[in-house]
């Protein structure tokens, strides 16, 4: 008998993959020999010099109260409804925005105000591998519905076959980890239509949770809509971890969308404050709040990043591998070669490259590579790319 509640072995056992994956990926192997790590979404280059001015700055205190109990800081949820409003084109409030540890304390959020013991939740499959754990972590059920296949779009039908009396939430992540894919409006609109009507037979709303953390890193000027502009119940949660590439620096937040009914806007935005207060003060530093106007007009270079996705995309496809070639995002994503992921990773971790296994997404034959490794290590993994190879590909026969 555990002396651990069951609550968190079961949100344990949700994450173990992932866990036994990062403690172990590079174990015994010497850092002079990675040639390149394209795992995680980490930063592999010095921080934006921007950003460390601003957070700098932001830690100097002004007022005696500078470092005092801070909630969701008024400054901070203003500029957001001004910026998110003028983004996605609807008029969002100040007080419709919760300041969150990132896109992940959102999520852990919204989970909280929406879901009982025992509730559920859809989630994209694959999809990012923390929704699970977040969601055991409050004795909610998560339900992996898969996306539509080849091109990983959302399946309204699958969606509606998988909603119960049980369902609250269904989480919408766009730009998609680890595909890329952005959702059509056209899409979204059909999704928002069953789920209106779902609703009213279940005579209580079903949520969306968009998670939109990448909101902001899109290729080849692709547009993007927010399922908040049509559907009205809907949450968005934001990380500046990801434009920033600092996810070290834990700052984003959650917002109602500006269409949902004033009472229920109501009821959540009060839950919202008390629920970070009982959940341990889960807002983010002081200095981080105050920073958020500088934080909103800094950025990566998107170019950049997507010169690094063509780069290696080009060079896999080329090769033969089958790879899906992302609308946004830090990653690409494609099928392992024999459909295999573990012994192809090994193959290419020998020769100092490191990618992530499908396992860890529940899809064990693909894998993803993050397209936050400089430019020099992406070149620098091509060769063992290139060796690994399937060996049915027509330039290899
Ligand atoms: C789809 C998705 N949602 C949420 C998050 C959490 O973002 P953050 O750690 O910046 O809060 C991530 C991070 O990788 C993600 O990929």
């Amino acid at each position: 008998m555990s002396i651990l509640s069951a609550r968190a072995l079961s949100s344990a056992e949700a994450i173990d993959t992932v866990f036994s994956f990062f403690s172990s990926y590079r174990a015994g192997i010497d850092d002079r020999d990675v040639r390149a790590d394209l795992t995680f979404g980490n930063p592999h280059e010095m921080p934006l010099p921007a950003l460390v001015a601003a957070i700098t700055q932001r830690m100097q205190p002004l007022t005696p109260d500078w470092f005092a109990y801070k909630t969701s800081e008024e400054e901070a949820r203003s500029v957001i409804a001004e910026a998110l409003g003028a983004e996605l084109g609807l008029p969002f409030l100040p007080e419709d925005i919760a300041m969150t540890p990132g896109a992940f304390g959102a999520i852990a959020l919204a989970f909280s105000l929406l879901l009982d013991p025992g509730d559920e939740c859809i989630i994209p499959l694959p999809g990012w591998f923390c929704y699970a754990t977040t969601l055991r972590a409050r004795n909610a059920i998560p339900v992996p519905v898969p996306l539509a296949e080849p091109d990983f779009d959302l399946d309204v039908a699958a969606i509606e076959a998988a909603i119960t009396p049980r369902t609250r939430i269904v989480v919408v992540n766009t730009p998609h980890n680890p595909t890329g894919v952005i959702y059509s409006r056209e899409r979204l609109a059909e999704l928002a239509a069953m789920l209106t009507r779902k609703s009213r037979d279940l005579g209580r709303p079903v949520f969306i949770l968009s998670d939109e953390p990448y909101r902001r890193i899109r290729f080849d000027g692709v547009s993007f809509t927010s399922p908040a502009a049509v559907y009205p119940h809907t949450l968005i949660d934001y990380s500046y971890g990801k434009i920033l590439l600092a996810p070290g620096l834990r700052i984003g937040y959650l917002a109602l969308s500006p269409s949902m009914p004033d009472a229920d806007r109501e009821a959540l935005r009060a839950a919202a404050v008390t629920s970070q207060v009982g959940g341990g003060w889960t807002f983010p530093d002081a200095p981080l709040q105050y920073a958020v106007g500088d934080l909103e007009r800094i950025g990566i270079d998107i170019a950049g990043l997507q010169r690094k996705r063509d780069r290696l995309h080009g060079a896999l496809t080329q090769w033969g591998y089958r790879m899906t070639k992302p609308q946004g995002t830090f990653y690409l994503w494609g099928r392992a070669p024999g459909g295999e992921s573990t012994g192809f990773t090994r193959r290419l971790a020998a020769d100092g490259v490191f990618v992530m296994p499908g396992t860890l997404f529940d899809r064990p034959a693909d894998f993803r590579i993050s397209l936050t490794g400089s430019a020099e290590m992406i070149e620098a993994s091509l060769p063992a790319f290139e060796a690994a190879a399937p060996a049915d590909a027509p330039q290899r026969r």
